[in-house]
């Protein structure tokens, strides 16, 4: 029961973290190219400001019953007598999971505080370069994602 919620609000976790992304980027974005640069800058710091706080939320829940459900699995083959031996697929969620929330910290302490600076000095060109980095990091952790799900949920690695 207790490993049957974890997996769930670290699924659901991941849901709201993957599904926002894809939004982001392929929807939402490009709606709004056409729009003038203070307009535009403005909206999409509102928007993934919220975001961002979600997904703080997200990946941090992600972790934790990831890493709790590892911790589990591992003690009760241990008790059991076993020792435990982390499926390949478990290792590669693991290691590209951490390297997934470091990214998004990167994006939401550093690229957008700098978003946030810009926006406030009405600095358009500096806000411009900024919420171009996020898109590409949001890219490369959309990317990193879709990774985990397919061998996670094919069982690519048996
Ligand atoms: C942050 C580090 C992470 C750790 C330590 C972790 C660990 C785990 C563990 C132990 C399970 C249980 C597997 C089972 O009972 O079969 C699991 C399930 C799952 N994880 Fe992760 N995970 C992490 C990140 C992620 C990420 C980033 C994604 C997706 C992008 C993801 C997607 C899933 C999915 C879809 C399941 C359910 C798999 C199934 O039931 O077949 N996880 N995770």
């Amino acid at each position: 029961m207790i490993y049957a919620t974890l997996k769930t609000l670290h699924v659901l976790a991941i849901v709201v973290w993957i599904g926002g992304m894809v939004f982001a980027h392929f929807f939402l974005r490009p709606a709004l190219a056409q729009l003038e640069p203070p307009v535009r800058l403005r909206l999409m710091h509102e928007v993934l400001g919220r975001f961002f706080k979600a997904v703080l939320v997200a990946s941090l829940l992600t972790l934790v019953s990831g890493v709790w459900m590892l911790g589990r699995v591992a003690k009760q083959v241990v008790q059991s007598g076993g020792s435990f031996e982390m499926p390949l697929a478990w290792t590669v969620m693991a290691v590209l999971g951490l390297a997934m929330v470091a990214i998004f910290m990167h994006i939401r302490f550093a690229l957008y505080k700098r978003l946030s600076h810009a926006v406030a000095a009405s600095d358009w060109p500096a806000g411009a370069a900024a919420l171009g980095q996020i898109r590409l990091w949001v890219s490369v952790n959309l990317g990193l994602g879709v990774v985990v799900l397919l061998v996670t949920l094919m069982r690519w690695t048996g």
